[in-house]
């Protein structure tokens, strides 16, 4: 959405990151919005798992954003490249995201577009998030999550609140932070389909499946604390952050009740979403357009 530049500041004598409007979409006025959103956040925020704003000005009325530059690997890549993580990296990992979220939450935003792409992780463990684009502040509300919804990108992190078209809270980040604890701990996300409207449909109606079934060696009580996160009505998730970090801390105590919850029956969708199925039907309505076409050339023809 943006173009980014690793730069050294001949000033500071560091690598930085310089963020501007992508040149196609300088008229747009939700991307507009969502640059100025980023300016904002990144400028007032400070905690180590958050990119760390260096100031941001305009050049030519072109407004820029500069940051520190983080020397790591996106968690996508992290994923790609180790599946399944061990119980203990994956929450030492996970509760470094989730501080600094709580943090965030805390200063009144709402990242809203947590996922792999847009955290970095250095080479001695620490996350970094990026890109609060979409993030909700108590300032500007104006932009609801409905607007950016096509610049989104993928739906597999994105809560059943969300892909309903509401603005989401902190616990819309909660869930993200639950469906990323799940693809550390066992490879994949909880949801997934061959497209974006499948996907979507899972996290609407899908039986959320139990992670210590799904994927060995993990205990009930690390399913619970995902499945509290990944409860379809954000009133049946924890009420914050700290709440979610206060079970990862006292596992022994967790309720385990939250894992009957969450396996409803499995709604399978109705075989006329199959792509194979669509295909066949436009396919046989082109023949009988094209045989009716033939026929009424015939009928026309003079005799
Ligand atoms: N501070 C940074 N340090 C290093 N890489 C960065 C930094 N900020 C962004 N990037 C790289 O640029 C990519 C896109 O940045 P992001 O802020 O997510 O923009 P977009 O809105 O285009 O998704 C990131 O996935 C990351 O690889
Ligand atoms: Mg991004």
């Amino acid at each position: 959405m943006a173009d980014i530049y690793r730069a050294y500041d001949m000033m500071s004598g560091q690598d930085v990151v310089l963020k501007i409007p992508n040149r196609m979409l300088i008229g747009d006025p939700a991307q507009f919005e969502r640059f100025q959103r980023e300016l904002e956040v990144t400028n007032t925020l400070n905690h180590p798992s958050i990119q760390k704003g260096l100031g941001s000005g305009q050049y030519n009325r072109t407004p820029y954003l500069v940051t520190a530059f983080v020397d790591g690997k996106p968690l996508r890549d992290v994923v790609a490249e180790q599946g399944a993580m061990p119980t203990e990296r994956a929450t030492a990992l996970i509760r470094k995201i989730a501080d600094g979220i709580a943090y965030i939450h805390e200063h009144e935003v709402v990242h809203r577009d947590l996922k792999p792409e847009n955290i970095l992780i250095t080479a001695d463990g620490q996350p970094v998030i990026l890109d609060f684009g979409l993030a909700l502040t108590k300032s500007a509300r104006r932009v609801t999550y409905a607007n950016l919804t096509p610049s989104a990108g993928t739906p597999d992190y994105m809560a059943p609140e969300q892909i309903e078209g509401q603005r989401g809270d902190e616990r819309t980040d909660l869930y993200a932070i639950g469906t990323m604890f799940y693809e550390l701990l066992s490879g994949r996300t909880p949801f997934s389909g061959d497209s974006v409207q499948v996907v979507m449909q899972q996290h609407l109606q899908g039986a959320l499946p139990r992670l210590d079934h799904e994927q060995p060696g993990i205990s009930p009580q690390i399913a619970a604390v995902v499945a509290r996160c990944l409860q379809r009505d954000p009133a049946d998730r924890y009420a914050d952050v700290r709440a979610f970090l206060h079970d990862l801390d006292n596992l022994d105590s967790v309720d385990l009740s939250i894992l009957e919850k969450g396996t409803g029956v499995q709604t399978a969708l109705p075989f006329w979403y199959s792509p194979t199925f669509r295909t066949v039907v436009v396919s046989l309505l082109i023949l009988v357009a094209i045989v009716v076409l033939a026929l009424a050339a015939q009928g026309l023809a003079p005799k």
